[in-house]
């Protein structure tokens, strides 16, 4: 989500709620692994979002996005020097050697779900590998740190460390959120540290973890569908993201994925 806005409310949930957070974002999940499944060269965007909110409605939930501020799909599918928010589109067909950023939402039982990840089609130079499995391994990292007790900002830091000491950058405009029976809630979580004083971890929070990282310049622009963001240098980027809740046995993925990962 965009940083800055007005401050969100942070909510802590129960058990039984985490539960129901739980299966939203199992759907979501189930809706990645499918994509991940799927993805091949000459596919258009507009058909992974139609398998995505097929599956979605199939599953019992409806698709969080569509409709969200206006945002006119239930996907937003990314590629290649797009950062987040690509609209699906019959005129955009995925290419062998591309990097496709598909994110998903769902609201389930009252409750969202929220989860993304970044495909490889095909052959990608080891640059490009190194991107993908940077800002993956980036946000386990932010993970290991959902802890009751810690700050969010031990988050952000852990996500920027490892990008930055892996010589790629993090964006700065778009940041991850609470997550509960609002799509975002507060806390903001950003991918890398501020001045500011940062809200304690407590026991109950789910926070959606999303760190958008580049090539080149953390600098991203919004294209003119005033939805689209991609790098000022058109450089690659990959978005990686996680719902995870503080729990007092520690952190837990809600949006993991059992098969391929
Ligand atoms: N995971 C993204 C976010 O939290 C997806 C939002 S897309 C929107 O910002 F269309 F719903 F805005
Ligand atoms: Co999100």
């Amino acid at each position: 989500m965009t940083k800055g806005g007005p401050d969100k409310a942070i909510t802590v949930k129960t058990p039984e709620e985490i539960q129901v957070m739980y299966e939203a974002n199992q759907i979501v999940a189930g809706v990645l692994s499918m994509l991940q499944e799927e993805m091949r060269p000459g596919l258009t965007t507009l058909k992974l979002d139609t398998w995505a909110e097929e599956y979605c409605r199939d599953h019992g939930a409806e698709p969080a996005f569509k409709g969200y501020r206006g945002y006119p799909a239930a996907l937003c599918v990314s590629l290649n020097e797009e950062v987040v928010h690509g609209i699906p589109s019959k005129k955009t067909r995925v290419r062998d050697g591309d990097i496709v950023s598909v994110d998903f939402g769902t609201r389930y039982k009252g409750f969202f779900g929220d989860s993304a990840l970044t495909i490889a089609v095909g052959e990608i130079s080891e640059e490009v590998q190194r991107l993908l499995q940077v800002t993956n391994e980036s946000l386990y990292k932010a993970i290991a740190q959902v802890q009751v007790g810690n700050r969010i900002a031990d988050i952000s830091r852990a996500v920027q460390n490892h990008v930055e000491k892996n010589g790629f950058s993090v964006v700065r405009q778009f940041v991850g959120h609470g997550i509960g029976m609002n799509l975002h809630e507060g806390p903001e979580i950003p991918n890398y540290i501020q001045k500011q004083a940062s809200p304690r971890i407590l026991e109950g929070m789910v926070v959606a973890i999303e760190p958008m990282v580049n090539i080149g310049t953390h600098k991203v622009k919004v294209l003119q569908d005033r939805w689209t963001v991609v790098t000022a240098d058109r450089k690659l980027s990959a978005h990686f993201e996680h719902s995870v809740a503080a729990t007092a046995a520690g952190p837990v993925i809600l949006s993991e994925r059992k098969q391929n990962k």
